[in-house]
């Protein structure tokens, strides 16, 4: 019983743990709100994907030597990049736009200058992959690129498969969308790139040429797309006569 935390001291951990996370450089009421509020997100943005964006976000500007100042704004940045989710989730990039102003003025006043809570509510503004443009920040890059996290080729392939599974599709024809969008998005020349933030090429080089190998690899891919289709229950259900 004595190494059982009370909620009260679990809470109090939680919290020294995103602190430290912020260099203790986050004002504790602020910090304070915007835990209680992620908590209430859907779980697709949930603290836990908060948390990984942060430590990425983090990483990434260590990565880039980037000064501290700027630092804070990523971390801030990340943050606040998904607080709109609790209010609706198509929208949420602009939701957390306006809160981002509301917030700090309000909880965390005086600490940045206009020109820096800009960038900020600019950054949650663009965070999202499904952007057309790439970011027009270093800021709002490496934001975008921590919430995109590392390339997964098995997760792009699982949500493609996912999607189609919705719409009824036949596994033959499945099959041979899933990589047809792939190479559309993917390819050498494919529409992922025109919005994908240059930082993210390079820090996670090694992984994006990993993802290309086994874009070219047809035969594997077309196998992993029918194991995908299989494994997520397609083709189980039995059309009515
Ligand atoms: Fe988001
Ligand atoms: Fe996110």
């Amino acid at each position: 019983m004595e190494n059982t935390l009370t909620l009260d001291e679990e809470r109090v951990r939680e919290d020294q743990e995103w602190a430290r996370l912020f260099d203790y450089r986050i004002q504790k009421e602020f910090l304070r709100h915007c835990i209680y509020s992620i908590s209430l997100n859907d779980p697709a943005h949930n603290l836990g994907h908060v948390k990984d964006v942060c430590r990425l976000g983090k990483e990434i500007c260590g990565d880039l030597h980037l000064g501290e100042r700027d630092t804070l704004l990523v971390y801030v940045a990340c943050l606040l990049h998904d607080i709109g989710c609790r209010y609706e989730r198509s929208q949420h990039h602009l939701i957390g736009y306006g809160l981002t102003y509301e917030l700090l003025g309000r909880l965390w006043p005086d600490e940045f200058n206009d020109d820096e809570v800009m960038t900020i509510a600019t950054a949650v503004l663009e965070h999202r992959s499904s952007n057309h443009y790439k970011p027009s920040s270093l800021i709002s890059s490496i934001v975008s690129v921590a919430d995109s996290g590392a390339p997964d080729f098995a997760k792009y392939v699982r949500r493609a498969v996912q999607f189609r599974l919705k719409k009824n599709m036949e596994e033959l024809h499945v099959v041979e969308d899933v990589y047809k969008h792939l190479l559309e998005k993917f390819g050498a020349e494919g529409y992922h790139w025109k919005s994908y933030p240059e930082i993210g090429m390079d820090f996670f080089k090694k992984e994006w040429d990993d993802f290309s190998e086994k874009l070219y690899d047809e035969k594997s891919t077309l196998e992993l797309i029918r194991e995908t289709y299989v494994t997520l229950g397609g083709g189980s259900v039995t059309q009515p006569n």
